[in-house]
C-alpha cells in the first residue's frame, strides 16, 4: 500500500523500541518484510531486501551474528562486524523504507544464551548439520524469536544456505508461524563465487583460486546428465585432491525435499550439488540445481 507519511530510516537496537515502531506501521496496514542477517551485507542481502521493499511496505533488516549458531568459538569472534557500513549499503535502496534492528546478545537472549533444540523431521542431519554441532538449533531459535518480535507478513532468505531455508520453512509449519519465507537465487561476484560475508577474510591468493568451487559446481551439472550421483562425487573429491588452497569438506548430490543423499536419480525428482570447502580457516559454502 502507498503510505501518506513519510519515516525516515531508523536502526533500533531494543526489541521493544522495534516493536513500537511495527506495531504504529500495522496499526495503519503496512505490510512487513524481514530480511535476517548477521551484517557485513553484499550485494546478496541486498537482493532480498529489494524483494522485499517489492513486496512488502517496510522491510525490517536484522543484523545479528548470532552466538548460537557458531560451533567454532574463532568462527565467531572473527566473523566480520561492519554495522556502518552496512547502514551506507541499506541507504542505496531506500531512506524510509527500511528499519535496521542491530541488538545486542543481551536483547536476544537475555542471560540465557542458549539455543533450543529443534526436530525438523531430519532435514537437520545431513550436510551443514552434520559437519556443524548444533548449527540449526542455533539457527531455529534465532529466527524464530525474531519472527516473533517482527511479526513480519514475509521473510527472505537466500538459496546459498538452501538446507537453512528448508530448515526455516519447515520451522514455519511446525509451529504454525504465519509468515510466508521467500527464497531467493545465488548472487554471484562476476567470476562464480557466491556472494558471502565471509569472502572479505579470503587472502588474495584464495580469493583467486575460490571461484574453483563454482566451477566445479557447473561441471557437475553437466556430468549430471549422463553420469550416477556416486561417479560425479567421486569426480569432484579428485578435483578438490589436486587443489593445493582449497580443502573439500562436502561435496553430496542430494533430493531438494529430504536433502538426503541421491542413491538412484530419479526423472521426478529434482537435485542440487552442496559443497562445503575450506579455503585457509574460512569455510565456504555453495550449491547448484542440477535438473
Ligand atoms: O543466514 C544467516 O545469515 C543466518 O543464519 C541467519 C538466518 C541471519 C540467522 O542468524
Amino acid at each position: 500500500m502507498l503510505l501518506n507519511f513519510c519515516y525516515s530510516m531508523n536502526i533500533f537496537h531494543f526489541k521493544k523500541d522495534l516493536q513500537e515502531s511495527i506495531n504504529a506501521l500495522k496499526s495503519k496496514k503496512c505490510t512487513i518484510g524481514l530480511v535476517p542477517t548477521m551484517g557485513a551485507l553484499h550485494q546478496g542481502h541486498l537482493s532480498l531486501t529489494k524483494k522485499g521493499l517489492d513486496q512488502t511496505d517496510f522491510v525490517v533488516v536484522s543484523i545479528f551474528v548470532n552466538p548460537t549458531q557458531f560451533d567454532n568459538p574463532k568462527d565467531l569472534q572473527k566473523y566480520p562486524r561492519t554495522l556502518e557500513s552496512d547502514m551506507d549499503l541499506l541507504q542505496t535502496l531506500s531512506h524510509d523504507k527500511i528499519i535496521v534492528y542491530a541488538p545486542s546478545v543481551e536483547d536476544l537472549y537475555g542471560n540465557d544464551v542458549s539455543s533450543t533444540h529443534f526436530d525438523y523431521d531430519g532435514l537437520e542431519h545431513e550436510m551443514e548439520g552434520r559437519f556443524r554441532t548444533g548449527h540449526f538449533d542455533g539457527v531455529g531459535t534465532i529466527v524464530k524469536r525474531l519472527f516473533e518480535i517482527v511479526n513480519p507478513d514475509n521473510a527472505y532468505f537466500g538459496e546459498k544456505d538452501f538446507q537453512q531455508l528448508m530448515i526455516i520453512k519447515k520451522l514455519v509449519e511446525k509451529y504454525h508461524i504465519p509468515v510466508k519465507v521467500i527464497g531467493c537465487s545465488i548472487h554471484r561476484e562476476k567470476d562464480g563465487l557466491a556472494m558471502s560475508s565471509r569472502n572479505v577474510r579470503l587472502s588474495p591468493e584464495r580469493r583467486e583460486s575460490a571461484p574453483f568451487i563454482y566451477k566445479t559446481l557447473v561441471e557437475a551439472k553437466t556430468r549430471f546428465k549422463t553420469q550416477s550421483g556416486a561417479k560425479i562425487t567421486k569426480w569432484i573429491a579428485q578435483q578438490f585432491s589436486k587443489h593445493d588452497l582449497l580443502e573439500l569438506e562436502y561435496f553430496i548430490i542430494a533430493d531438494i525435499k529430504t536433502l538426503k543423499t541421491v542413491k538412484r536419480k530419479s526423472g521426478k525428482k529434482q537435485y542440487r550439488g552442496f559443497i562445503a570447502v575450506y579455503a585457509d580457516q574460512i569455510r565456504l559454502i555453495d550449491n547448484i540445481a542440477l535438473n
